[in-house]
């Protein structure tokens, strides 16, 4: 065990999962998607019952788009330069999602606001994961702004998505510590393992606190 894995630490409110049916995901990304690659590598290993209908990605070229090829999970682009404002974009997205029969989903460093169009076609089913302990440094840059501020931990959140930026309900979280010569790319570095650890933990935990009628 590395000494970053062995001071990090799971903050849950409850990390035993009751079993779920297969959850049909629909992930949105906007980059290199190593959170998307760790979902799909936990469904492969049977860590997490699910299974991902489709990738919707909004920047040609993103890296995620030939990570979901490697997993043969379909994907589509919605390029939100494409669309006269967030509300329409949104509309394309839950048709997309829907016409997948997605049931829960799952923003994987999606870089847009979204909007209430999407927060009510799945409400109390769409996750996100920041790279602070929320409610602690909201926003872009949340890893930049942990360094100047000084604090001594930092990590990661899985949340609810509501209106407001990051402030949904907490699902779960993991702390890592700052090191005294830490970069935000160290520190980023390190935080991003712990993502990948409890993204898939979190959908399992989400998924059993909320049914689908
Ligand atoms: C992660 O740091 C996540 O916390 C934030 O966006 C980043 C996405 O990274 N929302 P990746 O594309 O999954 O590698």
């Amino acid at each position: 065990m590395s000494t970053d894995s062995a001071m990090s630490s799971l903050i849950s409110p409850d990390t035993s999962v009751s079993p779920h049916p297969t959850l049909k995901l629909g992930v949105m990304a906007s980059g290199s998607g190593s959170n998307f690659e760790a979902i799909a590598q936990a469904i492969a290993d049977r860590q997490l019952n699910a299974q991902i209908q489709v990738l919707i990605y909004n920047n040609p070229g993103a890296k995620v788009a030939a990570r979901a090829d490697r997993w043969s999970v379909p994907s589509v682009l919605l390029d939100h330069r494409n669309f006269s404002s967030r509300e329409a974009l949104d509309e394309a997205i839950v048709s997309t999602l829907q016409q997948r029969g997605v049931e829960w989903v799952i923003m994987a460093g999606w870089m847009r606001i979204v909007t209430p169009v999407l927060i009510a076609a799945f409400r109390d089913r769409i996750l996100n994961i920041h790279p602070s302990l929320l409610p602690s440094f909201k926003g872009n840059r949340a890893v930049e702004q942990a360094l100047k501020a000084g604090v001594k931990i930092a990590g990661c959140t899985v949340h609810r998505v509501v209106t407001e930026v990051d402030s949904g309900e907490i699902i779960m979280q993991a702390a890592v510590p700052v090191l005294p010569d830490d970069t935000p790319e160290r520190l980023q570095n390190r935080i991003h393992a712990q993502e990948h650890c409890i993204y898939p933990r979190a959908i399992a935990l989400a998924a059993s606190q909320v049914s689908i009628d």
